[in-house]
């Protein structure tokens, strides 16, 4: 089958990947209330498309942060993405500059930032979880502004980690729990098994020790052990001392956190519920978007950038998130499933095939360029009513 959309690509990443991983991929948290929410409310939303517009001259292109990207979609940071296909991240980071793109690698990346940063000519963003390390959150941030990372993500959403019901069940956690199922089942996945386990170590690459495959789970121990709870402003403050750059908390959703972040010298926000994965039952991003930027956003004159993910499978998806004010869009699961499905093929195809459905619904809506793509293009009286 050839993938027409990412329900395709999901549904390939699905029969390429063991069992475990796709679910890691694709679950939320406990009752998945919020990672159903940013779909449903996405798709409530209704466009108000003009007609009789010239659109035959029509660009998807954006500058961030000086940055100039042809359409405004990120990959969102990943933890562990090498494990769905070899070198996992490097993948993405070509397939992501050949769209004229660009990315956000996690901190939990299985290729280190060295790695990524070799595969490409433009550069991308880092995104940081702190443990109780300093040094090591120190080293991360030198290692980052010496690779040339153009913008740093901090994510402020996994105080502690939200429990995905299926990875317990699966015994995707660390310690792994010994499963039988799952050993035949990998084994039945045998491209995958080519690829990944009779491929280069997989372990995580930013980490002391990482890069030998046996050092895979002792690292995720020790991310796990360190993982720390008493992060609060004064962790955003001394960030803002020692990063040289724009700096985003990733994971805001109401408009108090967001202008707490322009306070402490935040450059934006990236409003985020972590894809329904962490806070089950915290509202849908598109949902709390146009309050967050009414707060800071460039769009209301305020100062803020305001990146948004969660729930895009559609171009037009991104679009609603554009037109109520975000500056750009980050996706997870999307590219997630192209890796999982194709490599890096997968990874291209995901973004053009959210370029060409953005491409086209621009035109529908009577636009010839994001610029031109206001809060005017949906209609707000209805979001009012259901959001
Ligand atoms: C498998 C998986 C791993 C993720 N790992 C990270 C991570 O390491 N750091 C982070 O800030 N967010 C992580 N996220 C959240 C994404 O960056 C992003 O916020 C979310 O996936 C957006 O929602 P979407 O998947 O519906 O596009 C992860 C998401 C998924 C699905």
């Amino acid at each position: 089958m050839s993938p027409v959309n990412i329900e395709d690509l999901r549904q390939l990443a699905r029969k390429r990947l063991p069992r475990v991983l796709f679910d890691f991929i694709d679950g939320g948290s406990y009752d998945e209330i919020t990672l159903r929410a940013n779909r449903s409310d996405l798709n409530r939303i209704r466009f108000r498309p003009r007609v009789l517009v010239d659109v035959s001259q029509r660009s998807l292109a954006t500058t961030l942060f000086g940055q100039r990207l042809a359409l405004p979609i990120i990959l969102a940071p990943i933890g562990s993405a090498g494990v769905f296909a070899r070198r996992g991240e490097e993948a993405a980071a070509r397939a992501s500059e050949r769209c004229g793109t660009t990315m956000c690698l996690s901190t939990a990346s299985i290729c280190s930032i060295e790695d990524v940063a070799a595969q490409r000519k433009t550069p991308f963003m880092f995104q940081l979880y702190m443990s109780q390390d300093r040094e090591h959150a120190r080293s991360l941030v030198n290692r980052a502004q010496n690779a040339g990372c153009f913008a740093l993500a901090f994510t402020v959403d996994t105080a502690v980690g939200g429990q995905r019901d299926k990875d317990v069940r699966n015994g995707y956690v660390v310690p792994p729990r010994f499963v039988a199922r799952n050993v035949l089942d990998a084994l039945l996945h045998l491209r995958w098994m080519l690829d990944v386990p009779f491929g280069p170590p997989v372990s995580f690459g930013n980490f002391p020790g990482g890069g030998g495959s046996r050092s895979f789970l002792p690292v995720a121990r020790r991310m796990l052990r360190t993982q720390d709870t008493s992060i609060s402003w004064k962790e955003v403050d001394w960030l803002r001392s020692i990063w040289k750059g724009p700096l985003l908390l990733k994971g805001v959703l109401t408009p108090e956190d967001a202008q707490l972040a322009m306070e402490h010298g935040c450059e934006g926000v990236v409003v985020s519920n972590h894809g329904g994965r962490q806070c089950d039952s915290a509202p849908s991003t598109i949902s709390v978007l146009p309050s967050i930027v009414a707060a800071i956003g460039k769009r209301h004159g305020g100062k803020g950038a305001v990146l948004f993910d969660g729930g895009i499978r559609r171009g037009h998806d991104a679009l609603k998130a554009i037109a109520l004010g975000a500056d750009a869009c980050l996706i997870g699961r999307a590219w997630a499933y192209g890796l999982g499905a194709m490599g890096e093929d997968g990874v291209e195809k995901a973004i053009r095939i959210l370029e060409s459905e953005m491409s086209a619904s621009l035109a529908l809506l009577g636009r010839a360029s994001l610029a031109e793509l206001d809060a005017g293009a949906v209609d707000l009286d209805r979001l009012s009513r259901i959001i």
